[in-house]
């Protein structure tokens, strides 16, 4: 059966971070046998100034009829000053709510040689194992009403507003339980109960779950104190679920712990196991272009891809075993290049993963 992958390079270091990935995916599809279909469509900025909308229509329904999509990143200081509801991230919103992906999930797992690239003492980092289990089609993201509007008096106000059903909540709290019993059967639920009604009935509905997991250990923290313990004993923790808002945060956070931003991959699935894949970093306008950006994050997103979205374990397996093993040979790009060091390319760094595929091949 072949399927088909939808390629959104995007803006900044997207193109450059993807075209490494894809050459990655050619790799393992000829040594694993894999029959897929590529295509590219474009998403964010790049499709502003083509198609003159961030989520096109033509990407709309490649997105649709695709198994799996791997996406760069999207946004650059160009479309900045547009209008909020024209801007590259709201095609990254919109692909996000026509796929329904409402979980978002981002490993911050320490690969050991980078232990010292941390911005934490080695010793708190060392075996870090986390998933952030987030929320990612609801909230105040994409609560209604929202807007700037002006008031009585004439000033301006902005506004948006956080709302949750159960039903929404139950669903990724669910997936989170699951997923904490595959895992060290740990589950953090993340909330603001203390003055958000709405994290209130986040708190109850992920209580009242509880009793099916009776192997999950649940505990519920403030969004406060998570963001302290994640950089106090971030390894305390074992899988953390949260809304939309205090997970694109907790996640930058816990990304960190690992070294560099530019190593997390990250999957967004809905009911069907149909998911968009991408590293967990930005669009990094700064080294656009230069051939200095990490390819990494997207070639473990690929990885991720290939594990959940194309059952193809044993391919997701190489790669991250070839991630493993280029970082042993001590290659570095330069986010994570330590005092003396010599850093790699972009297109350096992709041809080290392929090597070392190649050379890890067990034919
Ligand atoms: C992320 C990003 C996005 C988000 C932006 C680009 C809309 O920060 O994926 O974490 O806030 O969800
Ligand atoms: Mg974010």
């Amino acid at each position: 059966m072949t399927q088909n992958i939808l390629l959104l390079p995007g803006d900044g270091i997207g193109p450059e971070v993807v075209a490494q990935a894809e050459r990655v995916l050619a790799e393992v599809a000829g040594s694993f046998s894999l029959s897929l279909e590529l295509d590219t469509a474009n998403l964010g900025g790049v499709a502003i100034d083509r198609e003159g909308a961030a989520f096109p229509a033509s990407t709309r329904e490649k997105a649709m009829a695709a198994d799996a999509i791997l996406l760069g990143a999207v946004g650059g200081p160009k479309w900045d000053t547009l209008p909020a509801a024209e801007r590259p991230e709201r095609g990254l919103l919109a692909i996000r709510a026509a796929l329904d992906l409402f979980a978002n999930l981002r490993p911050a797992i320490l690969f050991p040689q980078l232990a010292s690239a941390s911005s934490l003492k080695p010793d708190l980092v060392a075996g870090l194992d986390i998933l952030i289990v987030r929320e990612l089609t609801g909230g105040i993201y994409f609560g209604e009403p929202r807007g700037i509007d002006v008031r009585a008096d004439g000033q301006r106000e902005g506004y948006n507003t956080y709302r949750y059903s159960e039903g929404e909540i139950a669903r990724i709290a669910r997936l989170a339980f699951e997923l904490a019993v595959k895992r060290g059967g740990r589950l953090t639920s993340v909330d603001k109960a203390n003055v958000l009604e709405v994290t209130q009935l986040w708190r109850e509905v992920v209580t009242g779950l509880a009793e099916e997991y009776p192997n999950v250990a649940l505990e519920h923290m403030y969004v406060d104190n998570a963001a302290m313990q994640l950089v106090r004993a971030p390894k305390q923790f074992d899988v953390l679920v949260t809304g939309n808002i205090f997970g694109d945060i907790l996640s930058d956070t816990a990304a960190m712990l690992t070294g560099s931003i530019g190593m997390l991959p990250s999957a967004s699935l809905n009911e069907h196991a149909r998911g968009l894949y991408e590293p967990v970093h930005g669009s990094a306008p700064d080294i656009a272009g230069q051939d200095k950006a990490n390819p990494l994050a997207t070639i473990l997103s690929l990885a991720m891809m290939l594990r959940y979205s194309l059952n193809a374990p044993e391919a997701a397996l190489a790669i991250e075993e070839a991630v493993s093993r280029v970082l042993d040979a001590g290659l570095r790009t330069g986010d994570i290049a330590e005092h003396g060091q010599v850093s790699v390319g972009t297109s350096a760094m992709g041809d080290a993963v392929i090597e070392a595929l190649r050379s890890g091949r067990r034919d």
